[in-house]
C-alpha cells in the first residue's frame, strides 16, 4: 500500500495561507542550537520527516531537543565539544540536506560515527562531500561514493582553503561546520551564489563568518550562543502556490510570511521575467532572514530561456517551473541544471515523463529540458496516471497541474510530500485546489 494524491480539475485558486517553514532553515536551527551553549528555542519549525530526522540524529548524540508540536522547537545545546558517541547508525531518511551538513560536523567528532538513508538518499552522490572534507583531513568511506558513510576520528581537521567545483549550499555548509572545529580559517569558494542560509544564522549564533565575493572564511574554535530563532515560510513549498495561482485565470492569492532570501528567489525571477503578477508586502527582516508577503494573481505567462546563473538560485523549484511553462505560449529552454538529475528523483526524467503521462511530450536534455507550452489554450493536459518516484516536489508539481488539465491527474507514491510539505492535500484544497490523499498499490 502506497500513498496517491488525486487532483481534479476545475480548481479555482483564492485566498491567503501561510505555508510550512523552511527546510533548509529548520535543519539549520537544530544543528547550530545542538552545537551551541544552552538553549535555542525555535519557533516556525517545519515539522516534515526530513528536519524531524535531523532532530533524531542530535538525540541520538545526546541532545535534548523538546518538540511539543506547532513548530515550537527547544534545543539545550550540548556545546561545541558535547556530543556523545550514538549508538547506532545516524538514520537520514529521504534527506540529504541533513547527511551533507552531518557529515562535516561528524568528520570533527572524537568518535566513528555512520550516516545512513533511505532508498532515495542511498543512490545519491557523496563524493562532493567526501572529497573537499578529506582536504582538511577527514577521513570517510562510503560504497562507491554513495551512503552509508562511515566518518572516522581523526584526531582533529586543519583548515582548507577550498574551491568547490559544484555549486552546492549543503556542501559549502558541510565545510563551513567542518571549519568551526578546525585549527585555523577555512575559505570555502563556491563556483557560483548558493543559498547562504548557514553564514547568516551562524552570525544570529554570535559566531564570526566573513564573505569575500565567492569566499566564505570561518576561523575555528568559535563557540556558538544559544538564540532564538523564527524559521520564516518555505519559499520553495510556497513555489507550488506561485504557480499555481500564476497558471489560473483570474486567481488571487496571498502567501504569507515567505522567506525571500535573494540565495532563494530564482523561482520569483523566473516567473516574473515568465510575465507573472507577483507583489510583495510588508518586508521585514526576522534572524537576519528577510520575509515578506506575496500576492499573487493569474496571468498570461510566456516561454523563457532561462540565463544559466539563475539555475542554482531556483534549483528546488524546477519541477514546479516545468508545469508553469508547460502552461506558458511558446517555448521554455532549462540548461545548466544538470544537479536536477541528483535531486530525490532524477528530476528532469521523472518531469519530462510525467509530462507525457498527461498528455505534453517535451525534450529532456542532459542538463535541461526545452518545453512547448500551450499557454494559448484553456487546458494544457489531458489528466492521466504520474510516477512520482518519492519525490515530494515532483508530487507537489503535479498536484497543481490539475488546474489546466481537462481531466483528473493521479499521483503515486506521494507519502514524501511530508518530508517537506505536511498537510499539503489540504492546503491546497483550502485555497480551491481539489487534491485528495487516497491509497494504492
Ligand atoms: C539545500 C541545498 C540544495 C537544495 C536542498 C537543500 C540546503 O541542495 O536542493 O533541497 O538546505 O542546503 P544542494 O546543495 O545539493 O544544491
Amino acid at each position: 500500500m502506497f500513498q496517491t494524491l488525486h487532483a481534479l480539475p476545475g480548481g479555482q485558486v483564492q485566498g491567503g495561507l501561510r505555508v510550512p517553514g523552511d527546510k533548509s532553515i529548520s535543519h539549520r536551527a537544530v544543528i547550530l542550537g545542538a552545537l551551541a551553549e544552552g538553549q535555542t528555542s525555535i519557533s516556525g519549525f517545519l515539522e516534515g520527516a526530513d528536519a524531524l530526522a535531523t532532530a533524531n540524529v542530535f538525540r541520538a548524540m545526546g541532545v535534548a531537543i523538546e518538540a511539543p508540536g506547532g513548530g515550537e522547537v527547544l534545543v539545550r545545546g550540548a556545546g561545541l565539544h558535547g556530543l556523545q558517541a550514538p549508538a547506532m547508525p545516524l538514520d537520514c531518511g529521504n534527506s540529504g540536506t541533513s547527511m551533507r551538513l552531518l557529515s562535516g560536523l561528524l568528520a570533527a567528532q572524537s568518535f566513528e560515527s555512520c550516516l545512513v538513508g533511505d532508498a532515495s538518499l542511498s543512490r545519491r552522490p557523496m563524493r562532493r562531500v567526501i572529497e573537499p572534507l578529506g582536504l582538511m583531513g577527514a577521513r570517510i568511506d562510503s560504497e562507491d561514493g554513495r551512503p552509508p558513510l562511515r566518518v572516522h576520528p581523526v584526531g582533529g581537521l586543519r583548515a582548507g582553503d577550498i574551491r568547490m567545483n559544484v555549486a552546492s549550499a549543503q556542501v559549502k555548509s558541510a565545510l563551513i561546520l567542518a571549519g568551526l572545529y578546525a585549527t585555523g580559517t577555512t575559505r570555502v569558494t563556491e563556483p557560483a551564489p548558493t543559498r547562504d542560509h548557514t553564514e547568516r544564522m551562524l552570525a544570529a549564533f554570535g559566531v564570526e563568518v566573513g564573505r569575500d565575493g565567492p569566499t566564505v572564511s570561518i576561523a575555528g574554535g568559535q563557540s556558538l550562543k544559544g538564540c532564538r530563532i523564527d524559521v520564516p515560510s518555505d519559499i520553495s513549498s510556497a513555489a507550488f502556490f506561485l504557480v499555481a495561482a500564476s497558471i489560473c485565470p483570474g486567481a488571487d492569492l496571498t502567501l504569507r510570511h515567505v522567506g525571500i532570501n535573494p540565495t532563494r528567489t530564482g523561482v520569483l525571477q523566473i516567473l516574473r521575467a515568465m510575465g507573472a503578477d507577483i507583489t510583495e508586502s510588508g518586508r521585514q527582516t526576522i534572524g537576519g532572514e528577510p520575509v515578506a508577503d506575496l500576492r499573487v494573481r493569474g496571468a498570461r505567462l510566456k516561454g523563457l530561456d532561462i540565463p544559466a546563473q539563475w539555475v542554482p538560485l531556483a534549483i528546488d523549484e524546477f519541477p514546479a517551473l516545468f508545469v508553469a511553462a508547460a502552461c506558458a505560449e511558446g517555448v521554455t529552454l532549462v540548461r545548466g541544471a544538470e544537479e536536477l538529475r541528483v535531486k530525490e528523483s532524477d528530476r528532469i526524467a521523472v518531469m519530462a515523463d510525467g509530462l507525457a503521462a498527461i498528455g505534453l511530450p517535451v525534450e529532456a536534455t542532459p542538463d535541461g529540458m526545452r518545453i512547448e507550452g500551450r499557454g494559448g489554450q484553456a487546458t494544457a493536459f489531458t489528466g492521466g496516471t504520474v510516477a512520482s518516484h518519492g519525490d515530494h516536489r515532483i508530487a507537489m508539481a503535479f498536484a497543481v497541474a490539475s488546474l489546466r488539465s481537462s481531466a483528473p491527474i493521479t499521483i503515486l507514491d506521494t507519502e514524501n510530500v511530508n518530508t517537506s510539505f505536511p498537510g499539503f492535500a489540504d492546503m491546497a484544497a483550502s485555497v480551491g485546489i481539489p487534491v485528495q490523499t487516497g491509497e494504492g498499490r
